[in-house]
């Protein structure tokens, strides 16, 4: 009776902890995708008073129109994300992550919704390549590959980071940091709107590939959101979203 019990009590753990990603027709079927970001990068997820919006938000919002059921969103800290993904929290993730060989152990990522990468951003102006960033102390957000790239320097003083971009931001507005990292967009958005701040956009430090992502495996669900993806990029509707916040179009050639 005893082993009985142990037994059942291992076999309720292990369905406990391999809990098992929704796939596409129990999404369709329940009519609803939970889709989860982190609100706090403007312009790609951010909140405008109390609305999600952004690139990206809109990009899922015209994707989920044409799977044809209604999105939920979820919005949590940038390090929560992914992980949520194994633990059928949310059924996507939507937050500018870059497609890596790290990440992509972890899930499974859908096509790239857009191409960016990281630049170095200044108050100085002096401090433009990676190259000028030895001897300095370089602001990044945690868990981005802002981080990890700029760890992969040599030379660098200090890498500071911070649980959210604007953090970091905000840091070189301080001048607490000499230089600070993010996305190009993000930087130009930032120097935009922050004239006062003088930030100096320098160079491009790498180029990486962003996509959603899927619980690992998850491909059925990948396949549908990409499906659905194509549909958008050729009807012109993600190049309206496009043009609407960058005046450009930022899809991956
Ligand atoms: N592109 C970077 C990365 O892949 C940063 C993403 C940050 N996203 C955010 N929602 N704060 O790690």
């Amino acid at each position: 009776m005893k082993m009985f019990k142990t037994i059942a009590t291992a076999v309720a753990l292990c369905a406990a902890f391999s809990v098992q990603a929704r796939t596409v027709d129990a999404i369709k079927k329940d009519g609803k995708i939970v889709i989860a970001t982190e609100g706090q990068f403007a312009p790609f997820n951010f909140f405008q008073g109390n609305k999600l919006t952004g690139f990206e938000v809109e990009v899922a919002e015209a994707v989920v129109k044409k799977m044809g059921v209604k999105l939920e969103w979820k919005t949590l800290g940038f390090d929560a994300l992914l992980t949520g993904l194994a633990q059928d929290r949310w059924d996507a993730v939507i937050a500018s992550h870059g497609i890596t060989e790290e990440r992509a152990k972890a899930v499974t990522f859908a096509e790239p919704h857009y191409c960016s990468g990281g630049i170095i951003v200044s108050i100085d102006g002096k401090t433009r390549t990676a190259d000028d960033l030895k001897g300095k102390t370089v602001a990044v957000q945690t868990g981005t590959s802002y981080l990890t790239q700029v760890q992969k320097l040599t030379g660098v003083k200090e890498v500071k980071n911070f649980p959210q971009d604007t953090d970091a931001q905000r840091a070189l507005i301080s001048k607490r940091v000499d230089a600070w990292v993010s996305d190009k967009f993000v930087a130009k958005e930032a120097a935009a709107k922050n004239a006062k701040a003088g930030f100096k956009l320098g160079d491009m430090l790498f180029i990486e590939r962003i996509a959603p992502a899927v619980a690992k495996g998850n491909t059925g669900l990948a396949d549908a959101w990409n499906k659905a993806f194509e549909e958008i990029l050729a009807d012109g509707s993600y190049a309206a979203i496009s043009k609407k916040y960058f005046n450009e179009d930022v899809r991956c050639t």
